[in-house]
């Protein structure tokens, strides 16, 4: 017989919600160490519960039909519609067959020169003793690479910026929605200070926040109806200057349903194509951009990076064929994501009453499965808080329980684009750290904006001096 949730050691349903929306992030950590496996809280009418035990946490995300994508999710749907990333059931079988082989490794494997050439396009406008944004940078360059490999085009630069702005609107939309942020002091990983007054704004019903919320939904609006203006015009033009087979966007137009032979509708290869260009950047560049914090705030690892690139490459680009070279530029993409996740958390929502570790979890129950708090979690990583890329020697990956690292998730809905963000994560490095190192700016705060992705809120400033 399975037992009641509530006899489980939980935290004060008001003093939750305040410290939820203060500090997500810490929140969760204090819940995971705390309490037990299991952390049910409870807002408002909903009932959450943070899964910490590895098992469970695969079995939750094993099971795409028992437990589907959470409400909060909701958020992406005005700006992505039913893509990839936010659709459930059959519709989203049939898309992930559709897009699935473009990911296949060997066409993976054709992108590499793309993503090195627009690196070294970005790297002919830098110069040393500027002054850069790094995350601006990393996010204007893994977006040109995303539109060049997945559609076959070159950006022109109005259209990049109309992108990168609606995106930009968008997600600082949606942030405004979710929680708040802790801060960070370069050379400083902790302790937390809180962001408290803008999360009380948010906790407050919509009729008493300030009308600036109504302003910041209008700009949403406006940011998607210039998304929605910019994608169509590419499928547009598409549809007549004929397509290709050698892209996405053309696979997707060219397939037909096996049933009724009828192709996607404009509306469904918009919201694939706003999805793949939304979650196809973003989480790369944050990637990059914790990577280029970590290691400004660690010569030694700095040093050893810089002599592995020496001993591959002795100066000259990187390529495909190099990878399997470049153990040391993994280990450090993989430990910045340990401490850096670019998605801090899954979250399913129960579709019917069921059993996880002998409890009875009731339908509707949301599921946390959260990246940050397993990949810095006492039990599974010495010195968990610690930027040490060595740990990841002897295939440390393969010895952990699965459900302890999992960045691009797990199961059924893991990450379609996974191999494409490693490999680009690891050749943007490497073409990068062999010209550049770049230095924190002293005395710059460097805030955590943790709310679809974990992203540096204020970017990052950086001094760029030449190797
Ligand atoms: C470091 C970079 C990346 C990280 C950390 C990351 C992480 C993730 C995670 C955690 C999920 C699963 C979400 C869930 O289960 O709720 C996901 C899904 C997805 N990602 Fe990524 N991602 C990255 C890069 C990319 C790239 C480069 C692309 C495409 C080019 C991409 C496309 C997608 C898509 C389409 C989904 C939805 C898959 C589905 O449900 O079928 N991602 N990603």
């Amino acid at each position: 017989m399975s037992l009641n949730l509530l006899t489980l050691p939980h935290p004060n349903g008001r003093t939750a919600i305040a410290d939820y929306s203060r500090d997500r992030l810490g929140f969760m950590t204090r819940c995971a160490r705390e309490f037990e496996e299991i952390v049910p809280f409870q807002f408002g009418d909903g009932w959450y519960c943070l899964l910490t035990n590895p098992d469970q946490i695969t079995e939750v995300l094993k099971d795409r039909l028992l437990f589907v994508k959470a409400k909060d999710l909701q958020m992406l749907h005005g700006l992505l519609g039913t893509g990839l990333l936010t659709s459930e059931g059959d519709f989203w079988l049939r898309q992930r067959r559709l897009a699935q082989p473009v990911f296949h490794q060997q066409r993976i494997h054709s992108y590499g020169a793309t993503m090195v050439d627009y690196t070294q396009r970005m790297l002919q406008t830098w110069q040393g003793g500027q002054i850069q944004d790094v995350h601006e940078a990393m996010m204007r360059l893994t977006l040109n690479i995303v539109m060049k490999t997945l559609f076959d085009q070159d950006v022109a630069d109005g259209e990049a910026n109309h992108i990168a702005h609606a995106l930009d609107v968008a997600m600082y939309w949606a942030d405004q929605q979710d929680e708040g942020e802790p801060t960070l002091t370069p050379g400083n990983v902790g302790p937390w200070f809180q962001q408290s007054l803008k999360a009380i704004t948010r906790i407050l019903p919509r009729s008493l926040q300030s009308t600036g919320m109504e302003d910041m939904d209008r700009q949403y609006q406006e940011a998607i109806a210039l998304l929605d203006e910019t994608v169509y015009a590419m499928i547009h033009h598409r549809r007549t200057h004929g397509t290709s087979d050698q892209d996405l966007l053309g696979m997707l137009m060219q397939i037909e349903d096996a049933d009724d032979g009828s192709r996607m509708t404009d509306k469904q290869l918009r919201d694939e194509v706003a999805t793949l260009i939304l979650a196809g950047h973003e989480t790369t560049a944050n990637t990059l951009s914790w990577t280029w914090m970590l290691l400004a705030n660690h010569p030694h690892v700095q040093q050893k990076l810089d002599a592995e690139l020496k001993t591959v490459l002795d100066g000259r680009s990187p390529t495909v064929a190099d990878l399997p070279q470049l153990t040391y530029t993994h280990w450090i993409t993989k430990e910045a994501m340990r401490l850096y996740p670019p998605i801090t958390e899954l979250t399913r929502e129960a579709t019917q009453d069921c059993e996880i570790g002998g409890y009875t979890i009731p339908k509707g129950t949301t599921l946390i499965a959260s990246q940050w708090v397993m990949h810095r979690h006492p039990r599974y990583f010495t010195e968990p808080e610690v930027f040490n890329p060595e740990r990841w020697d002897n295939d440390l990956e393969k010895q952990l329980p699965r459900g302890v690292y999992f960045p691009f998730g797990d199961g059924p809905r893991v990450c379609i684009g996974k191999s494409f963000a490693l490999m680009e994560a690891v050749l943007i490095l490497a073409t990068i750290a062999q010209k550049f190192h770049l230095e924190l700016i002293p005395h710059q705060i460097i805030k955590l904006q943790s709310s679809i992705t974990l992203r540096p809120k204020n970017g990052i400033q950086v001094l760029l001096k030449q190797v």
